[in-house]
């Protein structure tokens, strides 16, 4: 039907990517000999070394097998009994996760309307009502997600203010950064831009992602502070996330870290979703709302053309009533697999108009 071939690389999601050279390089490396496990190992303490660069000494890493495991131990650390968690309607705890974080924390998610995916100090403001009585859930944890599920991303400020906000109210501040380093990339790709947007703006727990940035698996929670840390590595293993042959998580981090590969491949995943928008948005019937801020982009197509193109190369719906899908771009993404799905999406449109 479309008389280009599809893409190698699809747009279905980031961590349909594979694994970066350096990344596979270093877990071949490590693979040598016998090392202690749970963490006591020299690539365990270089990576630990390494958070406390990115994060300040004052910091603390621990690593995790998968980025939900990494939310679920970040918020039993960081909850007390009766605690809820003040989240978004889109967040990934509150969707995506099979309902982890309700059945292993046993505390309420209180998910609130946000169209673009971020929350706002009113939000937060509202929940205060709650406190102290008796017979609702006590607002304890304040989760956003940074960049968001829908590809928006809060400022520096935005979060310094909802920190502030959630710790007036006696509550505390927990980061989805499974996606971070697209949001420091399109911050300026900077450590300072990392720092002003979770160390300085107040935030107490980050979940730093890797896999969706090049990593095999493993992510990393990291304390800010020492407010919640202390009760963490016996949280971690509670909850399933304590990696026995740890070297091969740290390794992968040391070869992402090293260099500051984990900007420039967010930065380039970042650079091929614009392109993406960039070659598409002219195409008559394939409509944006907003241009990326990082490596996602969510048109709505005519409702003919979807499955289509899905079979041609595919990608995710997103909101299926309006007609809604999300392309998005990976570390490894080219220039040529952005070209040639344009094309591909522009040929199917003109032979197949909504109308
Ligand atoms: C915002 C966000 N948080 C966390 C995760 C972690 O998911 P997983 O458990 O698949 O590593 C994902 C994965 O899609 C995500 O998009």
């Amino acid at each position: 039907m479309i008389s280009v071939s599809a893409p190698s690389r699809a747009f279905a999601s980031d961590n349909a990517a594979g694994v970066h050279p350096a990344v596979m390089a270093a877990l071949q490396s490590a693979n040598a000999g016998h090392a202690l496990a749970y963490g006591d190992d020299r690539w365990t303490a270089e990576t630990n070394a390494l958070f406390k660069e990115l994060f300040g000494q004052q910091s603390q890493a621990f690593l995790v097998w998968g980025g939900t495991g990494a939310n679920v131990m970040a918020l039993a650390t960081m909850l007390g009994p009766a605690q809820a968690v003040v989240c978004t309607n889109w967040s990934h705890i509150n969707v995506d996760e099979t309902g982890a974080p309700e059945r292993i924390l046993g505390a309420k998610l209180i998910d609130l309307d946000c169209p673009d995916g971020k929350l706002v100090p009113a939000q937060i403001e509202e929940q205060a009502h709650a406190l102290g009585q008796m017979h609702h859930a006590q607002p304890g944890v304040v989760s956003l997600t940074q960049s968001t599920e829908l590809g928006t991303v809060y400022t520096a400020a935005e979060i310094g203010a909802l920190s502030e906000t959630a710790h007036r109210l006696g509550m505390s501040v927990h980061v989805d950064g499974a996606r971070l380093a697209n949001a420091v990339a399109t911050a300026g790709g900077t450590i300072e831009a990392l720092r002003s947007m979770t160390v300085d703006a107040g935030v107490d727990v980050v979940t730093f992602g890797a896999t969706k940035n090049g990593m095999m698996y493993g992510e990393a929670v990291v304390y800010l502070t020492d407010r919640f840390a202390a009760a963490a590595p016996y949280v971690r293993k509670q909850v399933t996330q304590l990696p026995s042959k740890m070297r091969f998580v740290a390794a992968q981090f040391n070869a992402l870290l090293h260099d500051d590969l984990w900007l420039s491949l967010a930065s380039h995943s970042n650079a091929m979703a614009r392109r993406l928008y960039d070659a598409t948005r002219h195409i008559p019937d394939v409509v944006f709302d907003a241009a990326p801020k990082v490596n996602s982009v969510f048109p709505h197509l005519p409702a003919v053309a979807i499955k289509p193109l899905q079979d041609w190369c595919f990608f995710w719906d997103w909101s299926v009533p309006v007609n809604q899908v999300r392309w998005m771009t990976a570390w490894d993404t080219t220039d040529a697999d952005v070209d040639t799905f344009a094309a591909g999406v522009r040929e199917f449109l003109d032979l197949s108009p909504a109308v």
